[in-house]
């Protein structure tokens, strides 16, 4: 092992996760598999492959070197969708290379207007409405000019989408803001319409737009984090449990595990420190093991004294501050523990499971960041 910790990918479970999300989708709606933040963590070149077997051929990204990224590695047709970041610069790129990018200000629209004229190709642009978010988006008071410098250009410019995003539809709690914003995003579409613009694609839903607000599903969904089997929030995972029934088992399946081995196994007298500081001292004789994982693998200091992992199928705690490139466990109660015994950090050993959220008392949004902060260098090997 060159690395210090592994991850693996399950093309099993990212097929299950696909199959299950495309069922709740009419066959005519576009799925968009969003692969920004690095593939959630799981590593965009190593998971487009895989779900371009799996037949998903549109990918949405945050920024252009992103989309440069995801178009250097594709093997088939597929189309790249830019959510965020592109500087004036790399638009000529993107538009002939036929990435299209969503557009959200005056600024971004008349430099992609003057970029078009020299390029060979139309630019494929979604206009993003802001809708209650406060992000990005357009005003209302600005469509009219948007609807003109379109209509104007429209040799130029293909209208390849309007879009919106919800600020928050995994918690019921916003309910209202986001049917307000689902409202205010139909109306503008007819609005667009009505000035004689159709958009190829409307699209708003993201996972939990279309878990919990299925009429989302527009003509295209741009869905994360459901695809590596993790729920947008417990909250929508009830309400999905309460709508089908108990299922024997859970519809989403984790798509990710990540592993290491243990580096040394030491034995710890009752009353002394462990790691850094004074924030752990034991109260037994402890057998103490250590493994090569700290926080700038992605394994976070808050998870000093209170984060799990699994080694033999057994959890053990992270007791201590996590340090840079290392953590220190608590194996005390495991049989047999030997170094370059496997370590789970997330995933299945035995009868047990370390789920993201589980890392420690975490809530599910925590899900977004962990993975997110997975550095690129840890290996990813697929597993079928
Ligand atoms: C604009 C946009 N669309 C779609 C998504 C996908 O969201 P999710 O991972 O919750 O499916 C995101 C993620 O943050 C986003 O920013």
């Amino acid at each position: 092992m060159l690395h210090t910790s592994y991850i693996e990918l399950s093309k099993h479970a990212l097929n299950h996760n696909l199959q299950f999300l495309k069922h709740k989708l009419n066959p005519a709606v576009r799925y968009s598999m969003v692969i920004k933040g690095n593939a959630y963590g799981h590593g965009l070149e190593s998971i487009l492959p895989m779900v371009e077997e799996a037949g998903i051929d549109h990918f949405a990204v945050f920024s252009v070197d992103e989309a440069m990224r995801a178009h250097k590695i594709k093997q088939k047709y597929c189309e790249i969708m830019i959510m965020g970041f592109i500087d004036d610069e790399y638009m000529e790129w993107a538009i002939e290379h036929d990435v299209s990018f969503y557009v959200f200000t005056m600024e971004r629209l008349r430099a992609v207007v003057r970029v078009a004229r020299k390029t060979t190709r139309p630019a494929r642009i979604h206009i993003e409405l802001e809708t209650g978010m406060h992000r990005t988006g357009f005003l209302p008071h600005e469509l009219t000019e948007v609807a003109e410098i379109l209509t104007k250009n429209d040799k130029i410019l293909f209208l390849e989408g309007l879009c919106t995003h919800f600020a928050g539809a995994e918690h019921m709690g916003n309910f209202d803001r986001v049917t307000r914003q689902l409202k205010r995003f139909q109306r503008t579409c007819r609005w667009f319409h009505d000035f004689g613009l159709k958009p190829r694609f409307r699209h708003v839903a993201c996972s939990a737009g279309l878990l919990n607000f299925p009429d989302s599903a527009m003509d295209l969904v741009r869905i994360g984090i459901a695809n590596y089997g993790f729920w947008p929030s417990e909250e929508t995972r009830m309400l999905h449990l309460r709508e089908n029934g108990n299922l024997p088992r859970d519809p989403l399946q984790r798509v990710l595990s990540w592993k290491s081995k243990i580096l040394s196994v030491n034995h710890v007298q009752e009353g002394e420190y462990v790691s850094y500081g004074k924030s752990y001292i034991t109260n037994r004789d402890s057998l103490i093991a250590v493994v090569p994982v700290g926080y700038s693998y992605g394994f976070s200091r808050n998870l000093s004294n209170l984060g799990h992992v699994l080694v033999r199928g057994k959890r053990a705690t992270v007791v201590g501050s996590v340090n840079m490139n290392m953590m220190v466990i608590d194996v005390t109660d495991i049989e047999d523990v030997k170094v370059n015994d496997e370590v789970v950090l997330i995933g299945r050993q035995g009868n047990n499971t370390i789920t993201v959220s589980s890392f420690s008392d975490m809530n599910n949004s925590m899900n977004y960041e962990l993975l997110t902060r997975l550095p690129q260098e840890i290996p990813r090997y697929r597993v079928d």
